[in-house]
């Protein structure tokens, strides 16, 4: 690589880190670079120079805390979830009578199996994917008593799925993405992984103002607002968007009104 002007994957390359990390630097450290319109640029000089100026720092990532968060609450999440939401999202995904004996399934951000062991019975096999080895754990003892003998595990990353591309037929995600910090970032790696018109369940928060919810679960965003969530999918190679309402309510924990949430449906397009 000789050009002089790099873009952010560019730019990552030359560090030798994936785009995800390199966005992380360019969050927490000073970086030289400029943001042109929407595209962000990096002279591969001032790059150079920038590394061999540092001093080895040790920058913190926003998943270590969410994974230490899930890892310490993962005996506990079946209660903690049950206090903010109920059945309905999995009953809702079940309903809509996408599921069939064929498919392979990733469940992302799978915590201990709500989706996963609602799923199983109905596809060939789950592939349950999560950052925190506890909730890894916990799953499988969900699996194992339930009788679920159709569930792999993956502790990983949700951004950088251990599975090639074009790999499954569809993607669930339940209160995942409110805890990505780059969320097309991981729209593009369910893409990725998804086989063309591969099918994506994606259910979360609506946008809200509840900041006690927000601090009390760890989450990095407050839900979000339909538009842009419909935006992000337009722009990573999806159509078909669909967003409904599930028929319930979290239960809320401030003063604010009731948090309610959707679930979007979507295939990869051709
Ligand atoms: C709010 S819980 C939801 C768990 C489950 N889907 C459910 O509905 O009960 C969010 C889950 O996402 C996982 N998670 C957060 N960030 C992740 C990441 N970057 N990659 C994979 N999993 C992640 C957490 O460990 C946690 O288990």
């Amino acid at each position: 690589m000789n050009k002089e002007i790099l873009t952010l994957e560019e730019a990552a390359e030359l560090f030798n880190v994936s785009v995800k990390t390199f966005i992380k630097l360019l969050k927490e450290e000073k970086v030289p670079a400029r943001k042109i319109g929407r595209e962000w640029r990096f002279s591969r000089q001032a790059l150079i120079e920038w590394l061999s100026k540092g001093e080895s720092h040790d920058y913190s990532a926003s998943e270590g805390d969410t994974k230490e968060y899930f890892n310490e609450i993962a005996p506990k999440w079946e209660e903690i979830r049950k206090g903010y939401y109920d059945e309905s999202i999995k009953n809702h995904l079940v309903g809509l009578g996408m599921l069939n004996k064929k498919m392979t399934v990733i469940d992302l951000g799978s915590g201990n199996g709500y989706i996963s062991i609602a799923v199983a019975e109905y596809v060939k096999k789950v592939i349950a994917v999560d950052i925190s080895k506890e909730m890894i754990k916990e799953l499988k003892k969900n699996a194992r008593s339930n009788g679920i003998k159709n569930i792999d595990t993956l502790e990983s990353d949700g951004l950088e799925i251990p599975i090639e591309d074009e790999a499954v037929d569809m993607v669930c995600a339940n209160m995942y993405l409110h805890h990505i910090e780059q969320p097309e970032m991981a729209i593009k790696e369910i893409n990725r992984v998804l086989k063309p018109q591969g099918l994506i369940f994606l259910s979360d928060f609506y946008e809200h103002n509840d900041m006690e919810l927000k601090e009390k679960m760890h989450d990095l965003w407050p839900g979000f607002n339909e538009c842009k969530i419909k935006r992000w999918f337009a722009d990573n190679g999806f159509s078909g968007i669909k967003i409904t309402k599930v028929n319930e309510n979290v239960k809320n924990t401030g003063q604010t009104p009731n948090v309610n949430i959707f679930a979007l449906t979507a295939n990869k397009r051709l």
